[in-house]
């Protein structure tokens, strides 16, 4: 499980001597201890020692001088201001809300009409981060041996053996589901579609973090109901406070909506103390508590995170609905997602049966198989590792090349960042000018509806870096210094 993972032992060290260099007990420009030494210090082998040190030069922390060895440099990243956090005593303003669709209609359309040579928009990793063959060959495999997959009709809530792999593995974020709790959905997307409609009718406020997964904002304009945008953290996530607010102050909030890790656009990691007071404040005020699971296993930490439903207790009834996908994680092309959704559940199931009826079966043993194996584990820790260096790597090449000013949190896992741009520059502009060239980003006025998210873009990490991306980057700082100077 996530729990017994551990990254590769050059990927450990390289953390202790980032450790060490953010701590300034190695300091920028002072020599690192040479190879022979490191293998000495930590017994390892010279392919070690040089993997350590390479990595840490990927990674922007050193350097390599003709003849002399690794010298510690400071990232440039380091220099940049970090994001504020929202003011505090903000309260939401449910006139704000204006709706995404037109927005979100307009991004694809621009998209559609461009030539895209670089795709910096999507939230994914590149396919051959993913697991695709052996997938595919127990996907296969099942076939082969099972062609009545094909003739017959598989169970609405999933296939058992799916359902308890994804079953058992909640326990390593101290949830304790049973298969039955469990229904196999098409994405998160579909969970989340399924949550809402169980908990609110057409008219209904949801509370949603701000900003947030913009597809999140059209599940709920599509179903009718309104979204009241919470302030939150670039670091601990949704306001506790401002949420308190504004369930004492409005009373047609049905539910709240969170993403506590690597929230989606911020990067955002909710501290375990905030999701236990979140669950209490739901419970009082009897609104659903809907927690989107899409990132965990990005998270990079020796120990899976708690998930909110582990708080949820049986005397509050089931009041969290846990929403998770393998979307991001496994495989982009399977749109595998699941449900736990507490006392909701059987609306839930019927709503399901109404809406798509059951998720095809082949995929779900696909997925089931090999994440019953320890090749699932490996394949994370594998996928984590890549997306550690990718992320340093593009922050590296934000600090270096866009104008001075611009500032990001570096999230501790995940596959975006999330960039204010300074001055109050135009993501839009920045958007038009970068699309021009082939370039597609995603603007902030894509994640609120609210003007406040205008000068923010995201940038996904999910491609490993080469002289393209950089490439790439370069040119994205080069549109937003010209931006900036024309403003
Ligand atoms: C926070 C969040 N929730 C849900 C989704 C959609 O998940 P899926 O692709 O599994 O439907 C995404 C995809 O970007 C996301 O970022």
């Amino acid at each position: 499980m996530h729990m017994s993972t551990t990254p590769p032992l050059y990927r450990r060290l390289a953390t202790h001597y980032r450790g060490a260099i953010e701590a300034g007990s190695l300091r920028p420009g002072e020599r690192m201890p040479s190879l022979r030494n490191l293998m000495r210090l930590h017994d390892i082998s010279l392919s070690t020692a040089l993997q350590l040190c390479r990595t840490l030069e990927s990674d922007g922390w050193a350097e390599a001088r003709d003849r002399s060895g690794y010298f510690v440099r400071q990232p440039k990243r380091l220099r940049m201001a970090p994001m504020d956090e929202p003011p505090a005593g903000q309260r939401p303003d449910p006139a704000q809300y204006v709706g995404i669709h037109a927005r979100v209609s307009a991004f694809v359309a621009q998209r559609r009409a461009a030539e895209i040579k670089l795709n910096l928009s999507i939230a994914r990793a590149a396919p051959q981060l993913y697991p695709a063959e052996a997938l595919r060959s127990g996907m296969s495999r099942a076939l082969r041996l099972r062609p009545e997959l094909l003739a017959g009709v598989p169970p609405l809530q999933g296939d058992p053996a799916f359902r308890a792999v994804l079953a058992k593995r909640t326990l390593a974020a101290g949830m304790t589901l049973a298969p039955e709790d469990v229904l196999v959905t098409n994405g998160c997307i579909e969970a989340l579609n399924l949550a809402l409609r169980a908990v609110a009718k057409p008219g209904d406020t949801i509370a949603v973090e701000s900003p947030t997964f913009y597809g999140l904002l059209q599940v709920l304009e599509s179903l009718g109901l309104r979204a009241l945008e919470i302030p939150t953290s670039p670091q601990t996530g949704l306001s506790i406070e401002a949420l308190d607010l504004a369930l004492q102050t409005y009373d047609d909030i049905k539910a709240v909506v969170v993403i506590p890790h690597l929230q989606n656009p911020l990067g955002s990691v909710m501290p375990d103390a905030h999701k236990q007071r979140l669950v209490r404040l739901c419970e009082r005020h009897g609104i659903a508590l809907i927690e989107d699971d899409t990132y965990s296993e990005l998270l990079d930490v020796d120990s899976a995170p708690r998930a909110i439903k582990s708080w949820d207790k049986a005397s509050a009834n089931g009041n969290v609905i846990h929403c998770a996908s393998l979307h991001k994680i496994l495989a982009p092309g399977m749109r595998l997602g699941w449900i736990a959704a507490g006392r909701w559940q059987p609306r839930v199931e019927m709503l399901k049966y109404a809406q798509t009826r059951n998720n095809e079966v082949l995929s779900q043993i696909g997925a089931g198989e090999f994440m019953a194996t320890g090749a699932y584990d490996r394949h994370l820790r594998r996928l984590r590792t890549a997306l550690a260096g990718q992320r340093e790597r593009t922050a590296e090449a934000i600090a270096r090349y866009f104008p001075a000013g611009t500032r990001l949190n570096l999230p501790n896992g995940g596959l975006q960042l999330w960039v204010e741009l300074p001055g109050g520059l135009s993501s839009e502009r920045l958007f038009d000018a970068a699309l021009r060239e082939g370039i597609l980003v995603a603007p902030g006025w894509l994640f609120s509806n609210t003007a406040r998210t205008d000068h923010f873009l995201r940038l996904n990490c999910g491609w490993p870096y080469d002289d393209a991306l950089d490439t790439g980057l370069r040119r994205l700082g080069a549109l937003a210094a010209g931006s900036t100077r024309s403003d």
